[in-house]
Formats: C-alpha cells, sequence, structure tokens
C-alpha cells in the first residue's frame, strides 16, 4: 500500500522515557519497540492492548505529545514527527483529540459554547460565525441548543463526553486519536457513545484511531484492528478477523479477559484456550 492511501502512517516508531537519577540508575524506559500501523481517508483503526502497552504513548507520539527517539510519523504525504510548534498549531485542524475523562478534559469554568467556540474563533470566525456553529456541532452530537449556556458540571459523563467530541469536530478534523474515548461511562452510555461516533464518520468521512484496552468496543466502531503490546503490534487485521479468530497468543488472552454474559461460554472459551496452550 502506498503511502498516498494512507492518511497516517506510523513506521518503526520508538519512543523511550528517560530514567530518573544518575549514570547507571538512568536506565530508560522503551515503550514504543518500532511500531508500524496506518490509517486510511474514513477508516477507523482500532488499537487494542493491555495497560501499559504504549496505547497512549502512542497517541501522544502522533499528536507531537512525546518525542520519537526514531521511525516516522507520515499524515496526509507529510512527515510530522519533529514538527515545529508553528505547524503543529495548524495540524490541529485536521488532527484531534478525545480523552478518557470527560471530567478532566473539559475547562470547568468555560461554558460549552465558549469551550466549542474557543477553536472557531482562534481560526479567524467572528462570534455571530462561531456561534452559529456552535449551535451546528451542538445538534450533531445530539445536545439540547440550550447547552451552549451551561458549564460542564451540569452535565452527565455521557454528555460532556459528547462535548468533547463536538470540540474535536469543531474544525473539520480528518483524524480524530480517540483514547479510551468511552471508558468512563456505563455500558449503555458507551453504546450511544460509540453509535455517535460511527454517525459522524459516516457524515463527514473522518477517520479515527480507536484507543482502548476492550476489545468489544473496539470490534464494535473497528474497520482494523491493530494489538499492541509491550510496545510492540503483535497483530493487525479485519476487525471481525481479528477478534473472533485471533492468531497472536496475547491476543487470544484478551479476548479471554473480556467479560462475557454467559458463564458457560467464557469457562468454554476458556477450557479451549488452555487445551490450545498445552497442546503448543
Ligand atoms: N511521561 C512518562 N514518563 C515515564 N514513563 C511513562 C510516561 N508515560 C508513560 N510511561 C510508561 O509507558 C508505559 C506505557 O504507558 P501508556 O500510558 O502508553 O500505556 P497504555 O497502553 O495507555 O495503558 P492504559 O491502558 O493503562 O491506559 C507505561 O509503563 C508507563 O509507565
Ligand atoms: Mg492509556
Amino acid at each position: 500500500m502506498s503511502d498516498v492511501e494512507n492518511l497516517l502512517a506510523v513506521e518503526d516508531l520508538h519512543v523511550s522515557f528517560p530514567g530518573r537519577g544518575r549514570g547507571r540508575r538512568a536506565a530508560r524506559t522503551d515503550v514504543l519497540n518500532g511500531v508500524s500501523l496506518a490509517v486510511r481517508p474514513g477508516e477507523t483503526l482500532g488499537l487494542v492492548g493491555g495497560s501499559g502497552s504504549g496505547k497512549t504513548t502512542l497517541g501522544r507520539a502522533i499528536l507531537g505529545l512525546v518525542p520519537a527517539r526514531s521511525g516516522t510519523i507520515t499524515f496526509a504525504g507529510e512527515r510530522i514527527d519533529g514538527a515545529t510548534p508553528r505547524r503543529r498549531r495548524t495540524l490541529s485542524r485536521d488532527l484531534q483529540v478525545v480523552f478518557q475523562d470527560p471530567y478532566t478534559s473539559l475547562n470547568p469554568s468555560l461554558t460549552i459554547g465558549d469551550t466549542l467556540s474557543e477553536p472557531l474563533l482562534a481560526q479567524g470566525l467572528s462570534r455571530a460565525e462561531a456561534r452559529g456553529r456552535v449551535a451546528g456541532l451542538l445538534e450533531r452530537v445530539h445536545l439540547p441548543s440550550d447547552s451552549a449556556a451551561r458549564l460542564p458540571r451540569e452535565f452527565s459523563g455521557g454528555q460532556r463526553q459528547r462535548v468533547a467530541i463536538a470540540r474535536a469536530l469543531a474544525i473539520g478534523p480528518r483524524l480524530i486519536v480517540c483514547d479510551e474515548p468511552v471508558s468512563a461511562l456505563d455500558l449503555t452510555t458507551q453504546q450511544t457513545v460509540l453509535e455517535l461516533l460511527l454517525e459522524i464518520q459516516e457524515g463527514t468521512g473522518v477517520s479515527y484511531l480507536f484507543v482502548s484496552h476492550d476489545l468489544a468496543v473496539v470490534r464494535f466502531v473497528s474497520h482494523r484492528v491493530a494489538v499492541i503490546h509491550q510496545g510492540v503490534i503483535v497483530e493487525t487485521g479485519d476487525a471481525a478477523e481479528v477478534t473472533e479468530r485471533p492468531q497472536h497468543v496475547y491476543t487470544r488472552s484478551l479476548l479471554l479477559a473480556a467479560p462475557v454474559a454467559d458463564v458457560a461460554e467464557q469457562r468454554a472459551r476458556r477450557e479451549a484456550f488452555e487445551r490450545e496452550r498445552a497442546a503448543g
């Protein structure tokens, strides 16, 4: 696949954090150890892996929030690893993020209207134009139009996550990094927020890099899935393939860790896994 077909291409990315202390005690932590993946226009790539596997670090590296030690990150044909702060600011039109925690990701002292206007005004829209766009954004994420005058604390977690999604959408990005966007929400709310993300993708053609530790969630929203383990992608493929017929032993163990409503099914799955593992 040529780079032109990819909106985002990460190749052989290494990210490390410096150790604390001096000399030999300052051993660095290698978090990403040669990650390669690609996201096509209009596609959702699910990134799944256990806690500490490097999912958030990968998202942060793409957003330029942590430096790459080596490797490349290419967005719409342009190398963006090592982009200048000035280029980063303009890149944020195309590259946005939704974080896990809707309680800390919104400024508590700004009304929803001000939060959503901020990026629009920064783009040079007039106050009146921004107001109109904010109304459209609220409608798009199914929040009542009077939400604009309210503060984050007057909303539920699920509603705040809708605001965070609206903010990410405000200036028409091409890719949104969603880092566990529904993990802090209850199951019913998770479903409605995931459906909203799908609906937005259908309407706008935006791509998602969708990070989660939950295979069921990832499967629901993704076209393709990449499985990360200890800073390495161990398996990539069609979402249904990877989640139903995982090839890598680590993906299978993730699948086992996922809760299943049916206790008997869970037991059968676990026994089959143990048998296979014993057989090597
Ligand atoms: N700023 C940092 N300095 C040092 N180490 C860090 C830093 N950020 C992350 N790490 C380490 O990098 C590893 C990967 O962290 P990361 O947050 O990317 O994992 P994750 O896959 O997002 O996990 P989770 O599912 O728990 O969110 C962890 O061992 C973490 O301690
Ligand atoms: Mg994380």
